[in-house]
């Protein structure tokens, strides 16, 4: 609900509400984010000017939106250039209106409009010319509120914006930690949490996608937050390119700013021309850093994922990939080897990775040229297709549409395609340059190879790769002044040929991917109801991965696979029970060689198979609490996952987790876990027949069974029994 007050406005979902208002002199003062207020709440600003000298204040006060240039002079979210040079804008509250649903964002994805949306537009004006349009849509339900900004020459002359955040959100002086979710290649999305020092903290990508140093997204809170309770204010980008998130803790108190990173961003607007910011997410939460994630959770389920995969109770496939099967090394005799056995696992869906294409034997060739290598396929696709199919599986494929190697017909054809700086040597990384798909005939181009493979049989499921940072950014389709629009242009094409697939191809799973989880976003999520979450599987690592993911992407969209010990990447060994509860906090599949698997083998994964398939939908759609957090040396984790209404949960353990509440696994214990989320007044059984009640398991705890050895680990299913026990 959105509730005008003269010009303050207050934004309130069901439990949180944000405010803003005009204050002195057309300056837009940002009032509140917190807890629900009141209805009919008065205007939260501070009337107290904070000295008696009014040119200062605007340093000071707690502002929606500024740029730089007029003393305000923390972190600017906008950086605009005159035809003057000069770069001063005084943004000033011109109008607002509200409306119900929520204007596109063109060529961008977003949280989508739907039942219960509302909007705000506000918008600004600097003399100049230069008009911000600040938007908030607010989902009540979901306790989310979405922002984009989107910039307009409203002058006479053409005026170059350097920077053009999405959000700028300012808090008063106060105390907060920062947590954000870095890594790098095979460990992506560590959280890092510390207090918010003087001066301004900042992550960000100039990768060209956010890449797996950092997540676009970010939490701040009460440097007393946990779990379980203390305030906490949680930012997720909706966009896969170049990202800066900047937080900066000054005199005037905390300022965090979100958008597009300004390296190698310029984008002149003509008079009357537009740019619209992608969006920015945000959720506060009072009940710790689990409620926050649960809020997060739920909006990207039900409001962000594409509407034909939101139904979690809806079966997904079980599927087994054959990247660390076979690497590159098979032909279509070995592959149908490995869909027979996966057959006799209980598997529904075999994906042909990387290598299915003309002459790709490794990385050094054939990216681009979308057709299958006649050698290992001699009956191309639709042979392929056939034959898994009769083994009573869907097929699904590999792709790296943005990829071109230099050994390529593609790039022989059209070598301008790649991106590369006039004069200067293109940088090869993997053996491979990416297209500019800035240029709408490039991705046409791709478009109309995807569409000849995806229509010459029946593929069910796509991964779609990204396999490198783009560099030597350069369009030859674009003059030297506009050279600075690349960057985003590139992303819109990513994201036009991401709707042309998704939308001819409705019944198409999706599977974003980047080198693992490169591109780990809100962005790739519109498109894609899952992400390969990082090319490590290793159950520990996973752990970590995936905790660190939840904080913001629920368990889901997270690609997740059982795979081989040694592990491919760690070398490390792990039981097959934590390997199993791993993939099982997300997607659930397979990814391993089990052509060598004896029949009792295969038999020993069909339980976890048929597991998933049974509680496949709590799973992806209930509620998750993280009863014990691996750290980095990620020995263990025990997590759960409950129907929002109580009725049934999986509860997860694994490693030093399985010492419960007493910390490492005793040997001369009786460790319990305690639960949350459940019913306390019901009664529970578990798969075995013990009946606890809900109270008991959430004081008490969950009797452990005590473990040893290497990366224990348990599962448990739970079913509320019978009607309350105090009815
Ligand atoms: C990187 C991906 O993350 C892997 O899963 C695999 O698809 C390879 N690329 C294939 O080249």
């Amino acid at each position: 609900m959105i509730v005008q007050n003269g010009t303050c406005y207050t934004l309130h979902t069901a439990h949180t509400s944000y405010q803003l208002a005009a204050g002195p002199g057309g300056m837009l003062l940002h009032t509140y984010y917190g807890p629900r207020l009141p209805d009919g709440a008065p205007n939260l600003a501070d009337s107290r000017p904070p000295h008696g000298d009014p040119g200062c204040w605007t340093d000071l006060l707690p502002k929606e939106f500024s740029a730089p240039g007029t003393a305000d002079n923390r972190t600017a979210p906008c950086l605009p250039e005159y035809a003057d040079g000069s770069e001063a804008a005084d943004l000033l509250f011109v109008s607002a209106r509200m409306q119900k649903g929520k204007p596109a964002l063109p060529g961008l994805p977003m949280f989508r409009d739907g039942d219960g949306v509302e909007t705000l537009c506000v918008t600004l004006r600097d003399e100049f010319g230069l008009e911000v349009e600040l938007r908030y849509t607010v989902y009540e339900a979901e306790e989310l509120i979405t922002r984009s900004a989107v910039y307009k020459n409203a002058g006479e002359k053409p005026l170059t914006l350097h920077k053009a955040a999405s959000l700028c959100l300012d808090f008063a002086p106060g105390c907060y930690d920062l947590i954000t979710l870095n890594g790098t290649w095979a460990a992506e999305r560590t959280p890092e949490r510390a207090p918010l020092r003087c001066g301004v903290q900042s992550v960000g990508s100039a990768r060209g996608v956010p890449g797996h140093a950092h997540n676009p997204a970010a939490i701040l809170c009460a440097p007393d937050a946990t779990e379980t309770a203390g305030e906490c204010w949680g930012f997720a980008f909706v966009y896969s390119g170049n990202f800066l998130i900047e937080a900066e803790r000054c005199d005037a108190g905390e300022r965090l700013v979100i958008g597009i990173h300004p390296y190698h961003f310029h984008w002149t607007l003509a008079p009357g021309e537009s740019f619209a910011a992608p969006e920015a997410a945000m959720v506060y939460a009072d009940g710790g850093l689990g409620q926050m994630s649960r809020r997060f959770h739920n909006a990207i389920r039900t409001r962000l994922l594409p509407p034909r995969w939101q139904d979690m109770q809806a079966p997904r496939p079980v599927l087994l990939n054959s990247w660390e099967a076979f690497y590159f090394d098979f032909d279509e005799e070995r592959l149908v080897q490995l869909a027979a056995a996966a057959q006799k696992a209980g598997i529904d869906l075999f994906v042909l990775d990387d290598g299915w294409f003309k002459g790709r034997s490794d990385t050094s060739s054939s990216l681009g040229d979308w057709a299958e290598d006649e050698a290992k396929l001699p009956d191309g696709l639709p042979g392929l297709c056939r034959r898994v199919g009769e083994l009573g599986l869907d097929l699904g494929l590999w792709v790296e549409p943005e990829a071109v190697s230099p050994d390529s017909d593609l790039y022989r054809a059209h070598p301008d395609w790649a991106f590369a700086v006039p004069g200067r040597r293109p940088l090869e990384i993997r053996r491979q340059y990416t297209l500019d798909f800035s240029r709408p005939e490039v991705v046409d181009a791709v478009w109309q190879q995807l569409e000849r493979v995806l229509r010459s049989c029946p593929i069910r499921y796509l991964k779609w790769d990204m396999n490198r940072s783009l560099a030597d950014v350069y369009s030859a389709a674009l003059p030297a002044a506009r050279q600075g629009e690349v960057y985003h242009r590139y992303v819109l094409g990513v994201y036009e040929l991401q709707r042309r697939v998704t939308e001819t191809f409705p019944d198409l799973l999706l599977e974003n991917c980047a080198g693992g989880g490169a591109r780990f976003d809100c962005g790739m999520l519109y498109y894609s109801p899952q992400i390969w979450c990082s090319d490590n599987t290793d159950a520990r690592a996973r752990l970590l991965i995936q905790y660190g993911t939840s904080l913001i992407y629920p368990g889901c969209v997270m690609g997740a696979h059982y795979s081989a010990v040694p592990n491919h990447c760690t070398g490390h060994l792990s039981t097959m029970e934590a390997r199993m509860a791993a993939a099982l906090f997300g997607t659930f599949g397979f990814e391993l060689d089990l052509t060598g698997y004896s029949e009792e083998e295969l038999a020993a994964l069909r339980p976890y198979v048929a597991w998933y398939k049974a509680h496949g939908g709590l799973v992806r759609g209930g509620e998750l609490y993280r009863l014990a957090n691996p750290d980095v040396s990620a020995l263990g984790a025990a997590w759960m996952v409950a129907a929002p209404d109580g009725s049934e949960a999986a509860v997860f353990a694994v490693g030093d987790a399985l010492g419960g509440a007493h910390g490492p696994a005793s040997l001369n214990s009786l460790p319990r876990l305690p639960l949350r989320g459940l019913d306390a007044a019901a009664l529970y059984a578990d798969e075995a027949g013990e009946r606890y009640t809900g109270a008991q398991l959430m004081a008490a705890g969950l009797p452990l069974p005590g473990a040893r050895g290497q990366t224990p680990a348990c599962i448990w299913y739970l079913r509320r029994v019978d009607a309350h026990m105090d009815e």
